[in-house]
């Protein structure tokens, strides 16, 4: 699948949350296709492993910089140290954000800061921070992972009210970033996934994941082709993508 992209070795990413889950997907399948990741997030071991997965994979050496999205001063450290790597940044990926269960009990005042800032506060600093980077690119593009949960009048199903809030503000920013960057070179996109399982490009989750049937859930292999997908379109093109499942999509 998607054997027939346009070459994009020489590129470089910077992706939020890149230590685990959808964001180490992201930044081992582009390493694949030879794209540099600037593997951004808060937990150092994770992302050192990450790092040391692309490397003996591809041979590419990805930058690892510490990044809390809830904490301002956080993001304007990590933009600073992003910026003295002095390479190009062709791509933003605004993956990381933090998940809120609804719950019997209330959501503590800590926890909806941390999912609300993430998401909203953090998207939004780390994005226009990296504005003028991104614009010495010759083809920049900012890509927001959303949720389902983003969507107008989408199921709550196991999603926390804040949560629920918070990705529907991610999806404003995206929106409202494409509208400011109206006659720029920049592109601003966002991918809706539904619910996830995981794959990994290290592992046999990833061959896996291309052999599901319909009524199973979507995987985060779905996720890094659709931004691949969005990506390379001509760019006069920016996609929304709504990635939706019988399994844990909208209306299951
Ligand atoms: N998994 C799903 O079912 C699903 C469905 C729809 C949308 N999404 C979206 O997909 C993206 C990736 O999520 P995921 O699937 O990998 O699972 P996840 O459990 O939602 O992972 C969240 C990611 O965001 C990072 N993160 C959380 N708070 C952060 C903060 N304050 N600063 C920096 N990074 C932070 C986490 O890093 P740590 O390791 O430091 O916690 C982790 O990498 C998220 O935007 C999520 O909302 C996921």
């Amino acid at each position: 699948m998607l054997e027939n992209l346009p070459d994009l070795s020489g590129r470089s990413a910077v992706i939020s949350g890149a230590g685990r889950g959808l964001g180490a997907a992201l930044a081992i399948r582009f390493a694949d296709m030879g794209i540099r990741p600037i593997l951004c997030g808060r937990g150092e071991a994770a992302l050192l492993s990450v790092r040391a997965a692309i490397s003996e994979r591809t041979g590419l050496d990805a930058p690892v910089i510490l990044l809390d999205l809830s904490d301002p001063a956080s993001i304007e450290q990590a933009a600073g140290q992003i910026e003295s790597l002095a390479i190009p940044v062709d791509l933003l990926v605004n993956n990381g954000a933090m998940w809120l269960d609804a719950s019997e009990t209330p959501a503590s005042a800590a926890q909806v800061l941390a999912t609300v800032n993430a998401a909203i506060t953090g998207t939004f600093l780390l994005t226009d921070r990296l504005l003028p980077l991104l614009g010495r690119s010759k083809a920049p593009d900012v890509v927001t992972i959303g949720s389902i949960s983003g969507l107008p009048n989408a199921p709550l199903h196991s999603a926390a009210v804040p949560f629920y809030a918070a990705k529907r503000g991610q999806t404003a920013i995206a929106e409202g970033l494409r509208q400011r960057l109206r006659g720029s070179g920049i592109r601003s996109m966002i991918v809706h996934p539904p619910y996830l399982d995981d794959a990994l490009p290290t592992d046999e989750s990833w061959d896996a994941a291309a052999t599901r049937t319909k009524g199973e859930r979507a995987t985060t292999r779905d996720v890094v082709e659709a931004v691949l997908f969005a990506i390379t379109r001509p760019r006069h093109i920016s996609l929304d993508i709504i990635l939706d499942a019988d399994e844990g999509g909208l209306f299951g």
